[in-house]
């Protein structure tokens, strides 16, 4: 039997909620797939922080090198600002393992109803490849003057060539992959950024040229964020910076349903260290602590670690049953309409597996 290890981070929030609910899935799933898996809970996150004023022990990357893969919750508390909970967590995670291209899949499933009116289900089949590691999340700045009237703060976003061309190959590969409409949008801003922008555009000119199958698509992310309401149909694989791909992927997950439902990988196709897999939804402390919370997004998350462990029968069985309940609509969250609590929700998942 083949044997995982995965660390799981829990954060805060509706993360406490979502990710036992994850992993009741991933370990019935990996189960009837031959598999199992040893999970190292690390307690890290907000209540870590008041206890020992940091989000996780100093050697906390080092902790997780070890695992297969990295099964995350969310992060954040509003008694603590949001630059220290997730640049002293999440962020150093996907940087340290190099998880430079995040993967975000929207679907609208069967029975899910777009905000988009006459929206048929499956017409909207997109993944957001967002870059992860680089851009304007470098984390690269500071504070002259700091806390003084004359403060000046600067943050500088680094984009290399190495950097942009990996994620767009990463794109194009997953377009082929996909076999749906072969097709790879750009997502720029060379309009008025005009270094690194220009330089994305160019590296994307670039790598296209060794994809003849596959056709392309640029346009500009305030065009981008239009075009994802107007014609989300038209979307194969998108490929985006760190910050215009994590604004359109609350655009990608909202016209396909819900928040509640997107899902997301963090991936370094490398192997040698942990990839992660997180919800795309935050800690929503508006209805943390009331059991109501989605558990799909973390569900449909554990679906798309199985896939990279190489489980692919266990990961569709997982993307099915949550298919399954979607369709049959007795038993949906509220955010979906329904009434059922997040235990119910994945009961109800499990039923199907
Ligand atoms: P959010 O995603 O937490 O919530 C946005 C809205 O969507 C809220 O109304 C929330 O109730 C709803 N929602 C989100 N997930 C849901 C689910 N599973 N089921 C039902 N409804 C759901 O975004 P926010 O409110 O902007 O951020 C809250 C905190 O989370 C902030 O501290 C933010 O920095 C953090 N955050 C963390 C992550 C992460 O850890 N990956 C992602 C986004 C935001
Ligand atoms: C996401 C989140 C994070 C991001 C925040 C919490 C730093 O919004 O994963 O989409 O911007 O990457
Ligand atoms: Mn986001």
């Amino acid at each position: 039997m083949a044997s995982f290890r995965i660390a799981v981070i829990a954060g805060d929030g509706i993360g406490k909620e979502v990710t036992p609910q994850g992993l009741r899935v991933l370990e019935a799933a990996g189960k009837r797939a031959g598999a199992s898996f040893e999970f190292a809970e690390q307690d890290w996150g907000s209540e870590y922080y008041f206890q020992h004023g940091r989000m996780m022990p100093v050697a906390g990357v080092e902790m997780l090198a070890e695992a297969d893969a990295i099964f995350l919750g969310a992060i954040g508390h509003p008694d603590i600002p949001d630059h220290v909970t997730l640049n002293g967590l999440l962020l150093p995670i996907r940087r340290a393992f190099d998880q430079y291209a995040c993967v975000r899949p929207s679907y609208l499933y069967p029975g899910v109803k777009s905000p988009l009116e006459g929206k048929q289900s499956g017409s909207i089949d997109m993944v957001v490849v967002r870059e992860n590691t680089e851009g304007e999340y470098s984390q690269v700045g500071g504070f002259v003057y700091h806390r003084m009237p004359e403060e000046v703060a600067i943050q500088t976003s680094v984009f290399t060539r190495h950097g942009c061309e990996r994620v767009m190959r990463y794109a194009f590969d997953l377009a082929r992959r996909r076999n749906k409409k072969s097709r790879v949008t750009s997502v720029t801003k060379s309009n008025a950024q005009g270094y690194g922008m220009v330089l994305w555009d160019r590296t994307f000119a670039e790598v296209a040229r060794e994809y003849p199958d596959i056709s392309t698509e640029s346009l500009l992310v305030d065009a981008a964020a239009m075009n994802f309401i107007r014609r989300p149909e038209s979307f194969d694989v998108v490929v985006a910076s760190n910050l215009f791909g994590d604004i359109l992927t609350d655009i990608s997950a909202i016209i396909t349903g819900s928040m509640g439902l997107a899902a997301s990988a963090n991936i370094n196709p490398n192997r040698e260290v942990p990839s992660m897999f997180e919800p795309v939804h935050g800690s929503a402390p508006d209805i943390a602590g009331q059991g109501i919370a989605n558990p799909l997004g973390s569900i449909l998350s554990a679906g798309m670690l199985l896939e990279h462990l190489g489980l692919e029968a266990a990961a569709q069985g997982v993307e099915r049953a949550a298919a399954a309940i979607l369709a049959e609509g007795k038993v949906l969250p509220r955010d979906l309409g329904g009434k059922a609590s997040t235990g119910e929700v994945t009961d109800a998942v499990l039923d199907h597996l």
